[in-house]
């Protein structure tokens, strides 16, 4: 059969057969599987089990994903592996967080733990640093796209992580088509985008198909991007989170072991306040807020290039001292960096020796100097910030 054969729920069924679960039971009769949702050859179900057995089924996960993958027509499977906790159980079920790690500091009852105690490094990656903003639309994916580039234009070697499961903007704004391929180990190979490794789960599924997705198989999905992605050795990698400070975002925070966050800010007043929840959320899982971006700060006339501050610049750098945060750099408003960035040709890329790139390049060794990496064996290269 050809790699266009259309893929159907019972062909999958059919492969998800010959995988046990622990007890023996074929995976299709456990009651266990989600819908499963097939798209242009992708394949995307979650398996949810009870969180304190959770470990133990994540060799099945494995094996439905290969099970899956061999299916005629398959291109890409994903298989989400969920733990619920249900309460209501025994004592031999003491309640667990899903995929939590063992941890020394486990069981102190804080709600909030620092996302560090709790959550393992991701091996070979030196420093994961979020960019979030308050509410949507404020320019955090440009942001974090040439902040990564900034970031990869100091010497470091950079990863680049799309948390906006919903909506995935990442493939689009460095311009990646195609699908990740698969290592030995279920592994996925990254994508490369203008020297970043990449992913994001617009790799995987298809564009209209997150929206159905519930929120344990969303931070399933963010942790398997995290974890089963070879991203070899990494000086820093850039998370793209996902608009708004809700429960989602405040558990996508807890599930990432964050050495920071870069909040994206736009100077109104309406975006400050969104911006004082972003460093709030932060403070709550005690990761460090290493600093506020103020976007669309300004406004330069292409024509005559007078600058105006058109939305009272400077409140995010006034925010920014009042909450004893670093403020990081402003980036004005302007047609280039717009049009670079829905272009898939991001501004630092593409026009590496402009006024842009400068900024963001600044405001990438700012953060560098916060988080202390250089790259692997080198010493960290300077830069002269000007005042
Ligand atoms: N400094 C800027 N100057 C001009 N346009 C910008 C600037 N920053 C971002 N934009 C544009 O604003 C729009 C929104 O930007 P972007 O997608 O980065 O925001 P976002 O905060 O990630 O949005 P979402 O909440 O949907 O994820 C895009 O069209 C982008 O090109
Ligand atoms: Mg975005």
């Amino acid at each position: 059969m050809s790699a266009t054969t259309a893929v159907t729920k019972d062909a999958i069924m059919a492969g998800l057969a010959a995988v046990p679960s622990p007890d023996g039971t074929p995976l299709p009769r456990t009651g266990k599987l989600s819908d499963i949702v097939v798209s242009d050859g992708k394949v995307f179900f979650s398996i949810t089990v009870d969180a304190a057995v959770v470990q133990s089924w994540e060799p099945v996960r494995k094996a439905a994903e290969t099970a899956v993958r061999a299916v005629a027509g398959v291109t890409s499977a994903m298989v989400a592996l969920t733990g619920e906790r249900t309460g209501a159980r025994g004592a031999q079920t003491p309640p667990q967080r899903p995929q939590a790690a063992p941890s020394p500091h486990a069981g102190h009852g804080r709600p909030a733990a620092h996302t560090a105690e709790r959550q393992p490094a991701v091996p070979g990656v030196g420093a994961i640093i979020a960019v979030a903003s308050g509410k949507g639309g404020v320019g955090k994916s440009t942001t974090a796209v040439n902040l990564a580039l900034g970031l990869r234009d100091l010497g470091l070697t950079v990863g680049m992580l799309d948390a906006d499961i919903y909506g995935p903007s990442v493939p689009k704004l460095l311009a990646i088509r195609g699908r990740p391929e698969t290592l030995g180990g279920n592994k996925l190979k990254p994508m490369d985008g203008y020297g970043l490794k990449v992913m994001s789960i617009g790799f995987l599924v298809e564009e209209e198909t997150p929206m159905i997705w519930r929120g344990p198989m969303v931070i399933s999905a963010l942790t398997q991007m995290l974890r089963e992605v070879e991203w070899g050795t990494l000086d820093v990698m850039v998370v793209d989170m996902p608009p708004g400070t809700g429960d989602a975002q405040l558990t996508m925070a807890q599930q990432v072991p964050l050495r920071g966050a870069v909040i994206v800010s736009t100077p109104q007043d309406l975006a400050l306040i969104d911006a004082r929840r972003g460093i709030a959320m932060f403070n709550r899982v005690n990761v460090p807020v290493l600093g506020v971006v103020e976007n669309m700060s300004y406004f330069v006339c292409p024509k005559c290039g007078e600058r105006s501050d058109i939305f009272g610049h400077g409140g995010a750098e006034h925010e920014a001292e009042r909450q004893g945060v670093p403020f990081l750099g402003a980036v004005p408003l302007h047609m280039d960096i717009r049009e670079t960035s829905d272009a898939g040709r991001p501004v630092v890329a593409t026009a590496p020796d402009g006024p842009h790139a400068k900024i963001y390049r600044e405001i990438a060794a700012r953060v560098r100097d916060q988080i202390g990496v250089g790259a692997a064996g080198r010493a960290a290269p300077k830069i002269v910030i000007e005042a």
